[in-house]
């Protein structure tokens, strides 16, 4: 049985993958999470991280993954809700229905029902409340039109965040990190990576270290609740 784990959901790639890999580079014990067997997935086995595959495509999944959880682990020092879907919003209306209870059951339903599944097996250390980290999006503040069912459901994950930093004081810290342009996806074209980079003050494509050093900068900071920290290169200032 594993002892003070971070959980890391959506780490079978780029974002989640680095933060599960840097995390335990710094001597936690990492649980990952994954929905689809990748190479990155492979890596972190060798690494000797335990993984646990699921999808979150519904209340009865998601609380199974939580009853798998609790047979690996006693323990949790925290978690990372970084499990995303994105996509623009379908202009099908039925297609889009379908798109709401997907991305829903993902940035809402899976976080809520793993934090509070595990919020008793959350424990800090050395003084400092355990974590519960979202990982969110700029979007949330200032959102995108196209985007507009991923990004109201990222701003729910973010009014969790708010709530439950509330609900679970004093023993648990609940924060985000909210990333801007740190790593496009197939979605962007050259076009409105351009526009991207053009609206953003660092005027670069941030990389998936500055993730891991505001998540990691949380951890450490045994005073931080209720807070996003955003790393976007300060895009949220001039994203239109
Ligand atoms: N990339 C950026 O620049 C950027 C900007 C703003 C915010 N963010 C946020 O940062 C986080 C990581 O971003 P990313 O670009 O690395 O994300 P990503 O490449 O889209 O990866 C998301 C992960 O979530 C998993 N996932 C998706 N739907 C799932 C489901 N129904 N059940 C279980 N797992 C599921 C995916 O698994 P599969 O491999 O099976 O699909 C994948 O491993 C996300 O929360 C995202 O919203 C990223």
């Amino acid at each position: 049985m594993l002892e003070n784990a971070i959980l890391v959901t959506g780490a079978g790639r780029r974002i989640g993958h680095h933060i599960a890999m840097r995390l335990h580079q710094a001597g936690y014990t990492v649980i990952a999470h994954y929905r689809t067997r990748t190479d990155e997935i492979q890596v972190l086995e060798q690494m000797g991280i335990k993984t646990v595959r699921a999808e979150f495509n519904n209340s009865a999944a998601i609380l199974q993954f939580v009853d798998e959880l609790k047979q690996h682990c006693t323990s949790f020092r925290a978690l990372i809700h970084n499990a995303s879907s994105f996509a623009p919003t379908s202009t099908d209306l039925a297609e889009a229905a379908a798109q709401y209870e997907q991305f829903f059951n993902v940035h809402m339903m899976a976080p809520f029902l793993i934090s509070q599944g595990l919020q008793e097996l959350l424990k800090g250390e050395n003084d400092c409340p355990a974590d519960i980290i979202h990982i969110t999006d700029i979007n949330v503040e200032n959102p995108t039109p196209r985007f507009d069912i991923y990004g109201t459901t990222k701003a729910g994950l973010h009014n969790m965040m708010l709530v439950l930093a509330k609900k679970l004081a004093p023993s648990i810290k609940v924060n985000a990190v909210a990333p801007g342009p740190v790593l496009f996806t197939s979605q962007h074209s050259a076009a409105v990576q351009q526009q991207m980079l053009d609206e953003t003050p660092l005027a670069k494509e941030g990389g998936v270290e500055p993730v891991y050093l505001a998540v990691k900068s949380l951890l450490d900071n045994p005073f931080i609740t209720g807070a996003s920290i955003p790393v976007d290169g300060g895009r949220r200032l001039s994203k239109r």
